[in-house]
């Protein structure tokens, strides 16, 4: 799960044994996986990866007391938990799902994917997110009788700027945040984009000016975000009168928001609606949508397009 530049322990003799649990690991030798890495931590008990994947041979072993015990040790290590244990803790039901996504994990998560990220969103995953953002937005004004255009966009999470490259046609400006530093460097070359921050999205708009944007876009992006009201509350206040905001999200058949087993969070719909009522924001388009494919399958989610009344 975490980086694997943070794999070494710094000690070659517990790398040794670690790589040894990961070749009995790998032959479905669970038991001498998770007895080699305790050796491992004998000699580095310090090591916060060694920890957590002690943590997830315990949980695939069906050992959740061991696994909570041993992920409780890699976040004592790492408080500000860039390896998600958070995360996994929450899928043993230990502490809350919405406390569970760290800005560290999210930051380390696509630090280390930043290379690699188009291709295998676009081709392994046939990820189309900023397509129907845009796609929406054209009917949302079309329907409002206006034209196809915005001096200030704003892209929420906008990673290597696949959502800037998809808008730049009809957008006049566009800024862009984003926790990684290594994707928002890879959307700098672009050279679509003027103002880019590396940061949470959340705080970043905190601190815009009221009315200082016309279009915010957030494209595959509260899937980190438990708690869509606070956001949506401050993208409102962000944007112009009879601005929009585009965006989408997973979703499941349940209610409120859930950690799904891709470790994303999923809204339910009224959960959405709420959301936006919060910030002041009605509506225009909500339907269900897939951004991209995942083992095959599509992931249910909702495409949505409000505008600030
Ligand atoms: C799946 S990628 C999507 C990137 C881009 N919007 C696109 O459509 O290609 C999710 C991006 O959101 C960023 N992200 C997640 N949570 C964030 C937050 N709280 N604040 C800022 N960026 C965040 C990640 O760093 C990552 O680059």
């Amino acid at each position: 799960m975490g980086p694997q530049a943070f794999r070494s322990s710094g000690d070659l003799l517990a790398d040794r044994r670690f790589d040894y649990a990961m070749a009995a690991k790998a032959d479905g030798d669970l038991t001498a996986a998770a007895d080699l890495l305790v050796q491992a931590l004998e000699i580095a008990p310090h090591w916060a990866a060694g920890w957590f994947t002690l943590g997830e041979v315990e949980m695939a072993r069906g050992d959740h007391g061991a696994a909570a015990t041993a992920f409780r040790q890699a976040l004592d290590r790492d408080p500000t938990d860039m390896f998600g244990v958070q995360l996994m803790l929450a899928r043993l039901g230990e502490v809350g799902a919405a406390e569970a996504m760290t800005p560290a994990y999210v930051t380390a998560l696509y630090e280390d994917y930043a290379p690699r990220f188009e291709q295998a969103l676009r081709e392994g995953l046939a990820y189309r997110g900023p397509e129907i953002l845009l796609e929406a937005v054209a009917r949302a004004r079309a329907a409002l009788g206006r034209p196809l255009n915005f001096d200030r966009m704003l892209d929420l999470g906008c990673g290597t700027g696949l959502a800037g490259e998809v808008f730049a046609p009809i957008a006049s400006t566009i800024d862009g945040v984003d926790l990684s530093g290594r994707m928002v460097e890879i959307a700098r070359r672009k050279g679509i984009y003027g103002r880019l921050a590396v940061g949470d999205l959340a705080a970043h708009l905190a601190a815009l000016p009221d009315a200082s944007a016309d279009l915010v876009v957030a494209a595959d992006v509260f899937i980190y975000c438990a708690a869509l009201a606070p956001i949506l509350a401050e993208a409102g206040r962000v944007l112009s009168p009879g601005g929009l905001c585009a965006f989408t999200v997973e979703t499941h058949d349940g209610d409120g928001v859930i950690l799904g087993a891709g470790l994303r969070y999923a809204h339910a719909a009224p959960v959405l609606r709420e959301a936006l009522a919060a910030g002041g924001l009605r509506p225009l388009v909500f339907e269900p949508a897939t951004t991209r494919r995942e083992a095959g399958q599509p992931v249910p989610g909702w495409l949505v397009v409000a505008i600030r009344g």
